[in-house]
């Protein structure tokens, strides 16, 4: 503890604005946090800095669909994000977003520097462009036949049930995913930044942020020139448009990383700080904290952008696994794929974060959230070993002794100095991201103090010698607080709530030399409470149900205000070809007391027959020359009066009463409504 301060930036991987947290994306927000915490606990500056990864096509598709824009898409998520954050304790100096002021400067400024460089290139592709939705499909937005095994409905770039990959030309029959229309081919052309200029430097960089695993496989990808990395996407695109280049953006994975720069220069401003304080100074340490997935984009593209624009490069990349659940893959038919804000209904904040504390390591191996394993952990470690020390120890002193301590008994403090010795192991642990090692030396004394609480039995020793029992209790609330303090970083309001049971400030590492004797404590309260099983299955249960419909699928905003009782996809919404009709005549069907029958002109010169079922809501001279909306694809249907060439839209409400649909005035017949 006597070594010097560290200075530090600590970044978790920016969660996508486009979906929810999930327990998958909290295996990362924790074990950063744990790590910031343990440091900021040793005394050492550090800033801890995220943000929402607001940029790409599938927002702004999103937003499209959702009949709304990005920008308000994205501050929906910001809100939603930011409190799944605080609601699991996770404290990040600050909680950017990709799409902020900040964040354009450094873009703009990297690339400038790679151009300069000579390490941006153009090249001429083919890609998807599809007509109708007039735009270059990305491989998430072509669907086609895949080329392996012939499944229908694959993506562009992979198959879901064979798991082949493949590139988006092999795709057989594509389509595009929005309108069905099969897309043409166009040439288009993109920017690169070029990689194979920087391949000394890179092969030198990787082996000394990332463990030699992660390193091999990466220089794998040596043994070859160094692919261009293409950086542009074109309009339409959320994101920030490339100098020069009007309506080309730069790609998502671009401005993500900067970000972390971005961040840290709104957290500078709001702090009066100064940035090149904290980046640049070369006594700053910079970690990145990541799932095996995304190495690439932070170990070769990352460094070659800051390299090049002399900024100072990551001190370590940590990579970590995905998260499993018992044993498999998070699935959504299986009720394994949670979300924080529905793990929350069932279960607390604190129970996640003490088991993946259990779990965690500083490999890349998968964490399994197993979870019978996770109500074990939690009831018999957390609430059985840990916590009970505090809660009988605390209620006895207040039963018998007025909630004052005395001195330790020999033995006692023996446990009690057993637990310190351990603190730097424990701190090493932490140090190198081994929290389960941490939390199996935390159990050891755990099981210590407990086996001496047993043996000196204070409930019965307070009746023949109850100065002796005030020693036990003494020395079992002490040496809990050692290991409260240990918990400090994975479990901060239960170390909060300990400090306060003490009348002490929020622990440091510095306080676990304290020895508490002869001083008064407050009344013992809740610290941790045991899991009901039941409330996993409710919740997994609950989850499944979700799952095995598909989420509800955006509705444009014509048809927002229908009433949806069972969910259809997309695909199926998109097939209604849905047109603007004027009523060319109308008139009574003998022999149908609830039908008129329509002739309606939808723009190409062949009026339809339709027989529609409002004859009880209108009179047929009323609703001639007006306009109505037609589902000009529906089948023929052969009536007993003819035939129905569709169907016009019409409101119900509940008492039965109709009030056909209609567009705005300016709609011409013919026009689509989508
Ligand atoms: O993979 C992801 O979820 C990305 N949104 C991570 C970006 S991390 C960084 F580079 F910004
Ligand atoms: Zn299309």
């Amino acid at each position: 503890m006597s070594e010097s301060k560290r200075t530090m930036i600590v970044t978790s991987a920016l969660p996508y604005a486009n979906g929810d947290i999930h327990l998958g994306h909290l295996v990362e927000y924790l074990q950063t946090d744990f790590w910031v915490r343990f440091q900021k606990m040793r005394g050492n500056r550090v800033v801890y800095i995220c943000a929402d990864d607001t940029h790409g096509t599938p927002i702004m598709v999103r937003a499209r669909l959702e009949n709304t824009t990005p920008e308000q898409l994205i501050e929906r998520s910001y809100k939603q994000h930011t409190s799944d954050f605080a609601s699991f304790e996770i404290a990040f100096d600050h909680y950017g977003s990709t799409n902020c002021a900040e964040n354009h400067g450094f873009v703009d400024q990297i690339y400038a520097a790679m151009k300069e460089k000579g390490f941006v290139s153009t090249k001429k592709t083919k890609q998807f462009y599809c007509d109708n939705e007039k735009m270059f499909l990305p491989d998430s937005f072509l669907v086609g036949v895949c080329p392996k095994c012939g499944a229908p409905n694959q993506y562009g770039d992979s198959c879901e049930a064979c798991g082949q990959t493949y590139s988006a030309e092999e795709l057989k029959s594509p389509r595009c995913k929005f309108c069905g229309k099969e897309p043409s081919i166009r040439e288009c052309e993109h920017l690169y930044f070029e990689l194979e200029p920087s391949r000394d430097f890179l092969a030198n960089l990787v082996p000394q942020i990332v463990t030699p695993d992660i390193a091999n496989k990466l220089l794998e990808w040596f043994n070859e020139p160094l692919r261009g990395w293409c950086i542009s996407r074109d309009a339409p695109y959320f994101g920030f448009e490339i100098p020069g280049h009007p309506g080309k953006f730069f790609y998502v994975w671009v401005d993500a990383p900067i970000n972390y720069m971005g961040t840290l220069l709104a957290w500078c401003k709001e702090h009066g700080q100064s940035f090149d304080d904290w980046w640049q100074n070369p006594g700053t340490e910079i970690y990145h904290f990541i799932g095996k997935d995304i190495v690439r984009f932070h170990c070769l593209f990352w460094p070659t952008m800051l390299h090049a624009a002399g900024f100072r490069l990551p001190t370590k990349v940590f990579v970590h696994g995905f998260l499993t659940v018992d044993g498999e893959k998070m699935s959504k038919s299986r009720g394994t794929f949670i979300q924080a804000k529905a793990y929350l209904k069932y279960l607390k904040a604190q129970d996640l974060r003490f088991y993946y504390a259990c779990k965690l390591n500083s490999t890349t191996d998968d964490l399994d959230l197993n979870t019978e394993d996770f109500v074990n952990r939690v009831n018999s470690d957390l609430v059985g070993k840990i916590t009970n020390l505090a809660s009988r120890g605390a209620q006895m002193l207040q039963k018998h002794f007025g909630r004052k301590l005395g001195k330790m008994d020999a033995a006692g403090e023996e446990t009690w100095k057993h637990a310190l010795a351990i603190a730097d192991v424990i701190a090493d642990d932490f140090e190198n991201r081994n929290f389960s090692k941490a939390m199996v030396e935390l159990r050891k004394i755990a099981d210590e103090a407990n086996q001496y609480f047993d043996s000196m039995a204070p409930w019965a020793l307070v009746k023949q010698d109850s100065e002796a029992a005030r020693q036990v209790l003494t020395s079992i609330l002490n040496i809990f607080r050692t290991m409260a303090i240990y918990l400090a970083p994975i479990l901060p309001s239960y170390a909060v709530r300990v400090a306060k049971l003490f009348r002490e400030e929020p622990y440091t590492w510095d306080d676990l030399t304290k020895r508490l004797e002869d001083v008064e404590i407050e009344t013992y309260e809740y610290l941790a409470t045991r899991i009901d099983p039941k409330n996993i299955e409710a919740l997994l249960e609950e989850n499944r149900k979700l799952g095995a419909v598909p989420p509800p699928p955006p509705k444009p905003a014509a048809v927002q205000s229908v009433p949806v009782k069972e969910t259809i996809d997309y695909d199926t919404f998109a097939k209604a070809d849905l047109r603007v009709a004027k009523v060319l005549q109308a008139e009574l069907v003998e022999g149908a007391d609830k039908l008129l029958r329509l002739s309606l002109d939808i723009g190409d010169g062949h009026p339809r027959n339709v027989f529609a079922g409002i004859r009880k809501a209108y009179d047929p001279a009323s609703i001639i020359g007006r306009s109505v909306v037609m589902v000009a694809n529906l089948a023929p249907r052969k009536m007993r009066f003819g035939v129905s060439e569709g169907m016009i839209l019409a409101a119900g409400n509940p008492d039965g009463s109709l009030f056909l649909v209609t567009p705005d005035e300016g709609a011409i017949p013919g026009a689509t409504v989508k």
